[in-house]
């Protein structure tokens, strides 16, 4: 410790974390606030096994397992009196839903600090129309669109375009809420199962019928802090349950990063007419964004353009850009809430990054739960690959599968190709019953 530090400057100096969330994502996020020499106590709620050596967990569950409307609402404010009560110095929030449900609201009335978006900036994410109005009205490149709460209007304008038709539900549907239909009478069942709350409730009463987009998806992820941002290197998802992109969307199989097919110029392209006027938009709406601003967009022949927002960090996403940021996360994350990121140096590796999701057998559909893991802490062991927890349980001493997502395998090398050659060997060394991954995770790189 330096002597040099005052008692006063301590309070200051050294921090009592609290991460909010139970996957991958918030498994990197304690992963990479545990080496901050300034984090002295790190909590989780309500965490996973993963994180155990690393953070207290807390019996709070704002997440999606319980989290709608009033339950949510009750663990936020039960979660707040903890946080006062434990002189909590920083909160970050993994999960969408927490957001939208005004985490960062309370907590600032409570006088905590805590990294995120407020309700209102989360609508970026929780509301696909208020994103899509909000693009148009500033000039930002995305699919063109039209919104509707009825049926007859909604059916008439599809029966005016060509397929594929692309509709999404306004609301947060578990990632779930964009379809896109190859024939008319599919995407009109699809409209109908929306807008009758059938398909997503509440979510689905406003939908978005948007333009279909040809091209190759990337993402960019900008930390804001309402006025100034940075942005980590572009990377990959793979959405898709099957290799080669085929069949049902999950939550994601895999990511990698940097990925070639954003160019540098593109990246300046994308940070100076997306993310630039979308914080400058926010500030003028009286709602400032502070937290990830997280870009889904689709490079087409007459350049980016959004597909989404989402207010957060990716998940597997966060797996494999946090191992390649070289600052202090605690540092970074406490400087976007002061909004003192302009004089902040973001200092990101120059290795290549990928995260291996292991899956329960049947996800996204029904999948077993319960069953028992081998091998993780053989590659715990390992240099340059890590395993972080998604779906996993503790059940007498020994860790269980417990949801579709159960491990992300990350590793990081000089050169991509290393990096997924030694992600898969590891991978190999886990082992549970009907376990499932993708094989070609980093094909379009490599
Ligand atoms: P979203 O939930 O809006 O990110 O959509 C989920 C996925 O659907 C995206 O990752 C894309 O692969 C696809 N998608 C969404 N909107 C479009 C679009 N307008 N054109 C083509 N594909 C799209
Ligand atoms: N991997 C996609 C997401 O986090 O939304």
């Amino acid at each position: 410790m330096n002597s040099v530090i005052s008692e006063f400057e301590k309070g200051f100096f050294f921090m009592k974390v609290l991460v909010i969330g139970k996957g991958g994502r918030e498994h990197a996020l304690v992963w990479k606030l545990a080496q901050s020499p300034r984090v002295t106590q790190l909590f989780a709620a309500p965490g996973n096994p993963g994180m155990e050596p690393l953070a207290k967990i807390l019996p709070y569950r704002v997440d999606t397992s319980i989290s709608q409307g009033s339950l949510l609402q009750e663990e936020i404010q039960r979660l707040g009196k903890w946080a006062v009560k434990e002189n909590i110095d920083l909160t970050v929030v993994g999960p969408d839903d927490a957001l939208a449900g005004g985490i960062v609201d309370h907590f600032k009335d409570l006088g905590l600090q805590i990294f995120g978006p407020t309700k209102a900036a989360a609508r970026l994410e929780s509301s696909k129309v208020f994103a899509k109005n909000l693009m148009h009205r500033i000039g930002v490149p995305t699919a063109s669109y039209r919104s509707f709460s009825e049926e007859n209007k909604a059916v008439a304008y599809l029966r005016s375009l060509e397929a594929p038709f692309v509709i999404k539900a306004s609301g947060l549907a578990a990632g779930k809420g964009a379809v896109i239909c190859e024939d008319i009478k599919t995407a009109e069942n699809t409209l109908h199962q929306m807008l009758s709350g059938t398909a997503f409730g509440e979510a689905g009463s406003e939908v978005v019928i948007e333009e279909f987009m040809h091209g190759e998806e990337v993402s960019l992820f900008a930390i804001c802090d309402g006025k100034d941002f940075v942005t980590l290197p572009p990377d990959q998802d793979h959405k898709a349950i099957f290799e080669g992109d085929r069949g049902p969307n999950t939550g994601g199989m895999g990511a990698y990063a940097p990925a070639p097919a954003m160019s540098k110029s593109v990246q300046y392209e994308v940070e100076n007419q997306i993310v630039r006027p979308v914080i400058d938009e926010m500030r003028k709406l009286n709602c400032p964004f502070n937290g990830v601003l997280y870009c889904g967009l689709m490079l087409t022949d007459s350049g980016p353009k959004v597909v989404e927002f989402n207010v957060r960090f990716g998940d597997p996403e966060c797996q494999v850009l946090l191992p390649l940021l070289q600052n202090d996360l605690l540092e970074l994350l406490e400087t976007c809430c002061l909004g003192n990121l302009k004089s902040f140096n973001l200092n990101v590796s120059n290795e290549a990054s990928v995260c291996v999701v292991m899956a329960s057998g049947g996800y996204p559909g029904d999948f077993e739960k319960g069953l028992p893991i081998s091998g993780i802490s053989d590659v715990d062991q390992e240099d340059n690959t890590v395993v972080f927890h998604a779906g996993t349980q503790r059940k007498d001493e020994k860790i269980v599968t417990a949801g579709g997502r159960v491990l992300g395998i990350t590793s990081t090398d000089s050169d991509l190709p290393t990096a997924v050659k030694n992600a898969y060997l590891s991978a190999k060394k886990i082992s549970f019953k009907n376990c499932y991954y993708r094989k070609d995770i980093a094909h379009r790189a490599l």
